[in-house]
């Protein structure tokens, strides 16, 4: 039998082949269920007429031919009133070089990373992401919060990193913790319950003596039946008329709510790590105006960004609107020889770039008219925001405390003063 990988390129042959029989119909969707099999749904129009019918069924014939058991051995063809309303709620994606067919892709969380929001206007989200745990991202963004808290803003932080949370840690002492968080949201708004606990999910930290740090935790003080809610935090709604609200849409109605009832200058959000569909999509439906990419310079973390690049390119127009809001964030920069790192650095985030998301410019054309960047453009995507490595910072307990010492500014921006410039200029951007 074909392995999974093999079924969009041998369905692509297919329908190479078949071009004839495939103008007849004017919409194909290819359904793959949660097995990895594969159906094909036609408007319901061609049941009743015999040469697209038969045109349907050729088609069917040879995919039977080319995916074996990974096509449907029953009802493999199916005719439907409404294919407008069969995408509507689902991910789905237009096929690379056939316009007219669409992937239907099942996946068990129902993310969809293929509509990507545009930018929230009114506000300035931002995405802290690494592929790979334990960078300092959230350490990062508990700096960035305090560094413009102490500029007179308001930011609100959220940690999204549900399976793994801790930011609310550095910025809260423990009794001040909220009695609900985001997760406690996501579920009771699944029975519309989601205002019994709204009041409760935000906290102020103390630390800001200037703005304000409002602290969205993953969980309240006490975190109930925690893995319970989080096996259930990722699900979309059922909604009335059999329609659905995916998971995504769900977050993005919290990030509303909270944003017009606590008015931040600036919402940071620490967003799971790793490559799976949630943090994919988290990445592109939160109508991030810029998404920070977390490297340390390994072979891990370039392959991983390699991964996800992939996945976003199933969908050209989909990276066409992400990309513009990527950056490169330096890690760990090690202490010794850094010059020499970030160099290194640099040049394998170029390669990234360059491989996956920078258009090639055509010999005697305006550069600037493609999605291009020189390898030493400060501006660019792939230019690494560098954050330095401190040893003192990597044996504290907790941030809580330093953060309450008044000199410790100087500190930080030695630090991490790169990430909060950018974050600044991004916010003056009114
Ligand atoms: N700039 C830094 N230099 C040295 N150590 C750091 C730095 N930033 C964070 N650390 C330390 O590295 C560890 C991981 O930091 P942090 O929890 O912020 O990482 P993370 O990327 O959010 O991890 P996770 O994926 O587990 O959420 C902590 O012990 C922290 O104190
Ligand atoms: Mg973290």
């Amino acid at each position: 039998m074909i392995t999974f990988d093999e079924i969009i390129p041998e369905i692509k042959i297919v329908l190479q082949e078949q071009t004839e029989n495939l103008k007849k119909i004017d919409r194909l969707i290819i359904n793959r269920d949660l097995n990895g099999i594969v159906r094909l749904v036609v408007d319901e129009k061609f049941e009743d007429n015999a040469e697209v019918k038969e045109a349907i069924r050729l088609i069917g014939q040879r995919i039977t031919a080319h995916l074996g058991p990974r096509f449907a051995d029953k009802n493999n063809i199916m005719y439907e009133s409404s294919l407008d309303d069969l995408i509507k709620d689902v991910p789905n994606f237009a096929l690379k070089d056939f316009p007219k067919v669409i992937i239907i892709d099942r996946l068990l969380a129902e993310s969809d990373w293929t509509n990507v929001s545009v930018v929230k206007p009114g506000t300035h989200r931002i995405v802290f992401y690494s592929i790979k745990g334990g960078v300092g991202r959230s350490t990062a963004l508990s700096m960035v919060s305090w560094a413009l808290a102490e500029e007179g803003r308001k930011v609100m932080v959220l940690d999204l990193d549900l399976e793994s949370p801790g930011l609310s840690s550095s910025l809260l002492p423990e009794e001040k913790c909220p009695a609900y968080g985001i997760v406690d949201w996501l579920i009771e708004d699944l029975v519309e319950n989601s205002e019994t606990v709204f009041p409760y999910i935000v906290a102020l930290s103390d630390l800001s003596h200037n703005g304000a740090i409002q602290v969205v935790p993953a969980h309240g003080k006490d975190p109930g039946e925690y893995i319970s809610k989080l096996g259930r935090v990722w699900m979309s709604k059922n909604k009335p008329l059999n329609s659905r609200e995916l998971w995504q849409n769900r977050l993005n109605r919290l990030l509303d709510e909270l944003e017009k009832k606590w008015k931040p200058d600036v919402v940071l959000i620490d967003s799971r790590a790793g490559i799976d569909e949630v943090s994919s999509a988290c990445l592109s439906s939160l109508g991030a105006e810029s998404i920070l990419l977390f490297a340390i310079d390994s072979t891990q973390t370039w392959s991983g960004y390699k991964l996800l690049f992939h996945h976003w390119l199933r969908n050209y127009d989909s990276v066409r609107t992400i990309r513009e809001r990527l950056q490169i964030v330096g890690a760990l920069i090690p202490e010794l020889d850094q010059d020499e790192y970030i160099a290194g650095l640099c040049e394998n985030a170029w390669n990234l770039f360059t491989d996956e998301l920078y258009e090639p410019v055509p010999a005697d054309e305006d550069e600037d008219a493609y999605f291009n960047f020189d390898k030493s453009d400060k501006d660019a995507p792939h230019f690494p925001l560098s954050i330095q490595g401190n040893r003192g910072l990597a044996v504290l307990p907790n941030l809580y405390s330093p953060l309450q010492q008044s000199a410790v500014k100087e500190k930080i921006y030695a630090i991490f003063g790169q990430i909060i410039d950018h974050i600044k200029g991004i916010i003056a951007n009114e």
